[in-house]
């Protein structure tokens, strides 16, 4: 029988999983929720119910699993409440900006028994995927040194920077996902540095826009993480893994794969231009693995505590940052 799935928040990134989960047999979509009438005409379009309100949409439409695509504030409460209800949830990234929050999701879920995956969607990349199934057969041996270079081509408006919770939490926290899940292990380290060199606006914002981050984990692996939020070229995301053994990389995604050789140089088509294009295929990758879970009734990953600890070490990071300093991972209590 179809898994009853309900959706609440269609704008980029919840109509990509809308279209998503209405392409899979095993998936009914019984309602949608999004307090803009633009957004939900997405949903009213393809047939689906619409709610006026979250609570409705929990109440009503006989959900047994619901996706949470709202603003970043509205997560960790949707969450919650989907919990208490018995509703199984993914919820897009970050769960919150405040490690309070996140720990009392964590605790919820686990009180109630649902099942929770985050949406940490480069997990689910084709590629990144052959890069972990190596590291995890030991073709490179031992693990030394991660590097990841995570680079958006654009940067975006002041106005999103003000409530993202800043470029570690909102941006890098993908890329600390990427590095514990390739290494299995956990943090116990933090150095980053930051600073503004694209736009100022982002500087008075109170953020940065170009960072490095150096990551220490429990068994001495080491992770550097290169961020940018303007990369002219287009979205620059590279994955190389370092071991006893030899290396294993996942270089950028191109529209296309020719390369053109004159007398000038040689050419090729610039990496796909931003998340959208760029982890198509990982959305769908990601959606059929909750829906697989739920079906199963297997563990689920990532899920909220993956959320947790990538949270620590966002705020490790800052708290680097600002006090220019080697954070332990431990420090991070509130
Ligand atoms: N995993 C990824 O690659 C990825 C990519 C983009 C965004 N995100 C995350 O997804 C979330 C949404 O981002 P977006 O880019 O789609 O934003 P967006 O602004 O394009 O869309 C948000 C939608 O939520 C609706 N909304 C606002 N308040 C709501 C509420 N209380 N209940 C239900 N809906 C509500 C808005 O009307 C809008 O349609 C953010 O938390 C963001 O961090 C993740």
């Amino acid at each position: 029988m179809a898994i009853k799935v309900a959706i609440a928040g269609l704008g980029r990134i919840g109509q990509i999983h809308l279209e998503n989960l209405l392409q899979l047999k095993e998936v009914e979509v019984v309602g949608a929720t999004d307090p803009m009438a633009e957004s939900l005409k997405f949903a009213e379009l393809r047939g689906v119910n619409c709610y006026s309100t979250y609570d409705a949409l929990l109440d009503e439409s006989a959900c047994e699993a619901v996706v949470i695509c709202s603003p970043t504030d509205t997560h960790a409460i949707y969450s919650i409440l989907a919990a208490k209800k018995g509703k199984h949830i993914f919820c897009e990234k970050p769960l919150d900006l405040s490690l309070q929050k996140v720990q009392e999701v964590v605790e919820v879920v686990q009180q109630h028994q649902t099942k929770l995956m985050l949406g940490f969607n480069r997990r689910f990349d084709e590629e990144f995927m052959k890069v972990k199934a190596h590291t995890d057969q030991g073709s490179i041996g031992e693990v030394h040194i991660v590097k990841i270079t995570s680079r958006d081509p654009k940067a975006p408006p002041a106005e999103y920077i003000a409530h993202s919770g800043g470029i570690f939490l909102d941006m890098s926290i993908h890329d600390f996902d990427m590095a514990r899940f390739i290494v299995g292990k956990e943090v116990v380290k933090v150095f980053a540095q930051g600073c503004v060199r694209i736009d100022p606006e982002i500087g008075k914002a109170g953020d940065l826009d170009t960072a490095i981050i150096q990551l220490t984990f429990s068994d001495d692996t080491i992770a550097v993480i290169d961020n940018s939020r303007q990369a002219v070229y287009g979205y620059d995301q590279r994955l190389e893994v370092f071991g006893s053994l030899g290396m294993v990389k996942a270089e950028n995604r191109t529209k296309d794969q020719h390369e053109l050789f004159t007398s000038n140089g040689v050419s090729s088509a610039l990496p796909e231009y931003f998340f959208l294009e760029r982890y198509a295929n990982a959305y769908k990758n990601e959606m059929r693995s909750f829906i697989k879970h739920l079906a199963e009734g297997s563990e689920i990953s990532p899920n909220a505590l993956d959320g947790l600890q990538s949270l620590k070490i966002g705020l490790a990071a800052k708290l680097s940052v600002a006090e220019n300093r080697s954070v332990w991972l431990d420090e991070i209590t509130s």
